[in-house]
């Protein structure tokens, strides 16, 4: 396999070109990235019961995480052991067991091979457990959050979150009880262009009042000092603000600029007086409007590396399919003993920034796909904000929100992962 040269590619201020159009590097990435890195698999919600499953991927590998019979969970590869076909098509469901379209090999939802037609056929010495599927060796909860990865040596899943975990936690208990559902459905889109222009943008508070001029524009149309307004004026002079993490996640907090109430803020909802009435009716005013404030975002892009996005109230998943071609899902969230209008409300106000945002961002995405496709310009410009960091470690700063720091921090951590072969050099 080609070697690249990551320290020319990955510079302080800018990044080569290639490493969002060249093949070779997508091929490193989905072992060195996806694969050593904890990597999200899906909301142990989704698999709530006993032997119920639901279809993933890890980079490429397609994946089935299971709940076996006693409720422990596995990561097993959709990948028969005997030629190779995916041994299971639904995108979810219940089964104690998959059997192979193929030939009929038929495996436990623990991975185990438990069946093999017409087995005389191989003799004596044919050793079923030589033949379990291949499973992901390490599979972690946090906080209903799975993650999986093929490495021994990466640190606990706690560790690994590190100072994106607050934030995480503070995310998750907004529900009363401290759980998050996600069994809500989910907005899904692909686009034509790297998985890492996501990463660009995903705490990049400069491009919002152009990019998604329209939005802010209704936004601040129907409340003059909505959240738009510190984005139209001057987000840098606003209390918004942006922090790294190790390890590559990044942070982007609206929240102090978003005023005591949050259910204020939020932009008109399909049904939004009648439920917000008609919990008034059932708990009163004040219980109600308490209660409503757990409906709209958290006024927080929280984003952990490789593939994990926490936007508004929902759960945002980075999936690379080709070097050129990335599929995003947007799962909506409930939350755990909340009153059940809020969260149809949260199902509404999650439908909101895929439809009238996030069709902005992914237009960038292929027009910067499309633009990175010229040779004779060769590097992608991330310095801005770099001058202020003035010789101290640009890591270990809060920046200002149109700071690129954000993109430095995750390329920073990206580049120690392909250098070493998908390995951490910081603990
Ligand atoms: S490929 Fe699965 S049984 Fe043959
Ligand atoms: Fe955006």
């Amino acid at each position: 396999m080609t070697e690249y040269a990551w320290d020319h590619l990955i510079q302080e201020g800018r990044v080569h070109r290639s490493l969002y159009t060249d093949e070779g590097v997508f091929a490193l990435e989905m072992t060195r990235v996806f694969g050593h890195v904890w990597t999200y698999l899906g909301h142990e919600t989704e698999i709530p019961n006993p032997n119920d499953f639901k279809l993933t991927k890890l980079g490429l590998r397609p994946v089935i995480l299971t709940r076996d019979a006693k409720g422990e969970l596995h990561a097993l590869f959709n990948r028969c052991m005997h030629r190779g076909v995916t041994i299971c098509a639904e995108h979810a469901g219940n089964a104690k067991r998959f059997v192979c379209p193929y030939h009929g090999w038929a495996y436990g939802n623990t991975g185990k091979l438990i069946g093999v037609p017409h087995s005389e056929g191989y003799g004596e010495a044919f050793e079923m457990g030589a033949f379990d599927l291949k499973r992901v060796p390490r599979v972690a909860s946090y906080r209903g959050f799975v993650f999986g990865t093929l490495s021994e040596t990466m640190p606990s899943i706690e560790d690994h979150l590190g100072g994106a975990r607050a934030a995480l936690d503070a995310f998750i208990d907004r529900a009363p009880v401290g759980q998050l559902i996600v069994r809500a459905g989910a907005y899904r889109g692909a686009f034509n262009g790297n998985w890492k222009l996501v990463w660009d943008n995903a705490a990049d508070g400069y491009h919002v009042q152009f990019a998604h001029k329209s939005l802010v524009d209704m936004t601040n149309k129907r409340y003059a000092q909505g959240r738009g307004a510190d984005y139209m004026a001057s987000p840098d002079n606003s209390p918004i603000y942006a922090e790294v993490f190790e390890r590559g996640h990044t942070f982007l907090h609206h929240r102090p600029g978003m005023g005591p109430s949050l259910w204020e803020r939020a932009r008109p909802t399909p049904g939004g007086e009648a439920y917000a009435a008609q919990l008034a009716d059932r708990r009163g005013d004040a219980e109600a409007r308490a209660a409503l404030e757990g409906a709209p975002g958290f006024g927080m892009n929280l984003n952990i590396f490789p593939n994990l996005l926490i936007i508004a109230n929902q759960i945002q998943v980075v999936e690379p399919l080709a070097v050129n071609r990335t599929q995003l899902t947007w799962y909506a969230t409930h939350l755990a003993g909340a009153e059940p209008e809020v969260n149809v409300l949260r199902m509404r106000i999650a439908e909101d920034f895929p439809n009238f945002g996030e069709v902005d961002d992914m237009e960038m995405f292929e027009r910067c796909q499309e633009g990175l496709a010229v040779p004779e310009a060769e590097w992608v410009d991330c310095s801005r904000g770099l001058y202020a960091a003035n010789g101290a470690d640009d890591a270990a700063r809060k920046v200002r929100p149109t700071d690129e720091a954000t993109m430095r921090n995750y390329f920073r951590a990206y580049k120690m992962l392909m250098q070493s072969g998908g390995a951490y050099a910081c603990s």
